[in-house]
């Protein structure tokens, strides 16, 4: 299939461009790279340098690229960001959604998967959380990929549209063999913030203690970014003409923050400097996924389901690429324990 990318730049984005094209289908990327990184986009793909913005150039490159399927990953991403500029979230993660939909409507372009979030629940009111749980959002960020995901339901509807949306949980790893990984500014996921103080030898905060949970702090659902790349390709096989469908992906396995700074301490063969602070808000102290809607329905399985695995390919990454995409060096990490 020829598949148009938006955000095929970004983190989660150029897996995904990867896994399509070792797939055999042929992308085209459509980046603005305000966050994303043109060494991250494979070489086979073609780069368009341009924002879902521009409707025009939307129509244009759907036509001439005679696009068959949008994978829509572009978006801003940052919860703490889009409570102080709900504005630029509404714009990016919403009203430039609509703008691609109405371009593919115009063009004729009638498939779609779409990046969406755990965020969307809100407040876990059940564990696991599965897709019947209610939809409350708690912040700009989870309200746009709501507003965003009810509009792709309603274009599915009346205008035959076939869609996949996809909410993930904690996006963690890298390519197994370190050629592309997270590099993210800032940087607020807890993985690589570990992997940063390892490097860096500098501390690592864990936000509350006194949680509800065995050691006191947050539990969280790891998915390595190759497998939700590769559900995405998945997803993209088996729409369902006219119909729009809401896949959870996580790992089902909560870790806590301890449990994950542990499994980075014996990939990274030291110990870290952990500084214990007070709870952030908006912090739900058990986010896990169920998945097994996906799994039953696509047959979509973790292949790097472990976390020590998830940490090992970002460690391998991060330690290769100390300046991310802007720099990296010859320094292949050795797996150790203390
Ligand atoms: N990283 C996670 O843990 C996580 C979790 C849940 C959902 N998501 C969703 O997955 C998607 C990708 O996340 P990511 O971590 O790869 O983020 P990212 O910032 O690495 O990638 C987003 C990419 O989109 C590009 N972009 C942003 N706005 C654009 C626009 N208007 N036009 C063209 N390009 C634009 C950026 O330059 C960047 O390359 C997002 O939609 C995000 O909401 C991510």
């Amino acid at each position: 299939m020829r598949v148009l990318v938006t955000g095929g730049a970004g983190y989660i984005g150029s897996h995904a461009v990867r896994e399509l094209i070792n797939e055999g289908h042929s992308v085209t990327v459509l980046d603005d790279l305000s966050k994303g990184h043109e060494e991250a986009v494979d070489p086979r793909a073609t780069l368009i340098r341009g924002s879902t913005a521009n409707a025009d150039l939307l129509r244009q490159r759907l036509h001439a690229d005679q696009i068959e399927a949008v994978m829509h990953f572009a978006a801003n991403i940052e919860v703490g960001e889009s409570v102080l500029d709900p504005a630029r979230y509404y714009r990016n993660n919403f009203v430039n959604t609509l703008t691609l939909l109405e371009a593919m409507v115009s063009a004729g372009v009638k498939r779609l998967v779409f990046s969406s979030t755990a965020a969307v629940y809100g407040n876990p009111e059940e564990r696991p959380i599965d897709e019947l749980h209610r939809s409350h959002p708690i912040n700009p960020y989870g309200r746009t990929k709501m507003m965003a995901e009810l509009a792709i339901e309603d274009f599915c509807h009346a205008y035959g549209m076939s869609a996949t949306i996809l909410r993930y949980f904690n996006v963690a790893g890298a390519s197994s063999d370190a050629t592309i990984g997270e590099d993210h500014e800032p940087e607020s996921h807890l993985i690589p913030r570990i992997l940063r103080a390892a490097r860096d030898d500098s501390e690592v905060k864990i936000f509350g203690t006194d949680y509800d949970t065995a050691d006191g702090t947050c539990i969280r659902d790891y998915v390595h970014v190759v497998d939700l790349a590769q559900a995405h390709v998945l997803a993209l096989g088996q729409l369902r003409e006219g119909a729009c469908q809401v896949y959870n992906i996580g790992s089902e396995n909560g870790f806590s923050v301890r449990e994950v700074i542990a499994a980075c301490q014996r990939v990274v063969g030291k110990k870290l400097k952990v500084i214990e602070d007070l709870r952030r808000p908006g912090d739900p102290s058990v986010l896990v996924a169920s998945s097994r809607r996906i799994r039953e329905d696509l047959g979509w399985r973790a292949r790097y389901p472990e976390i020590r695995t998830i940490v090992q390919h970002a460690w391998h990454w991060h330690s290769t690429h100390p300046l991310g995409y802007r720099g990296k060096i010859d320094l292949v990490p050795q797996e150790n324990s203390y």
